[in-house]
């Protein structure tokens, strides 16, 4: 995670508007571009598009699993949130697909992918894929995300954010991340129907 595009993306965010109780209202991400057609591989090396999720919603964060601190955070809490939607709120919950998309893939190998993922989540998938493949996703979803070399090899800074994606693949609105399990719960329960 790299601060510079942390900036980037919370002066994006921060004009927008925060939901409030009842009807959904509009989504905050309504109309943005963001999103669209990618073609990857999955943690068990089976390929997958974005048409494999077409009715479900989805969440989508992008990250590395060598990352040392911000994704394993976002992660946890993002699969926290979903343990407490299953008991909670079972059906609700069986709507959401949680993706994980590497910003690593010469590294993020579907073998190392399935080592990670299923810490966090039983239904967390992990999506990798040619380098060409993962810089037209991260394009599509406004992912920025570079290579740091350090004395022993090398970080990746990327952007930092959860959308969530509606059914029909379209941006509803990003994730507090930064906040806790309980408050993306709460946006999770606001935005899925
Ligand atoms: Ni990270």
């Amino acid at each position: 995670m790299n601060s510079m595009f942390r900036g980037v993306i919370a002066a994006t965010l921060l004009t927008l508007a925060a939901c409030g109780a009842g009807s959904p209202g509009e989504a905050p991400l309504a109309g943005a571009r963001i999103g669209g057609p990618f073609a990857l591989v999955d943690q068990n090396g089976k390929s997958v598009t974005d048409a494999d999720f077409a009715g479900r919603y989805r969440i989508v964060y992008f990250g590395y699993t060598y990352c040392p601190d911000v994704c394993p955070t976002d992660l946890a809490k993002i699969g926290a949130a979903l343990r407490t939607l299953d008991k909670r709120a079972p059906a609700t919950a069986a709507k959401i697909v949680p993706l994980f998309v590497t910003i690593d893939p010469a590294r993020d190998t579907p073998a190392q992918l399935k080592l990670y993922v299923g810490n966090f989540h039983p239904r967390l998938i992990g999506l990798t894929g040619t380098p060409d493949a993962i810089a037209a996703v991260a394009k599509a979803y406004a992912v920025a995300y570079m290579k740091q070399p350090t004395p022993s090899g090398y970080l990746m800074g990327h952007t930092q954010v959860a959308y969530l994606m509606g059914p029909d693949g379209k941006p509803i609105t990003s994730l507090p991340l930064e906040k806790d399990p309980p408050a993306i719960v709460a946006e999770l329960e606001h935005w899925v129907r």
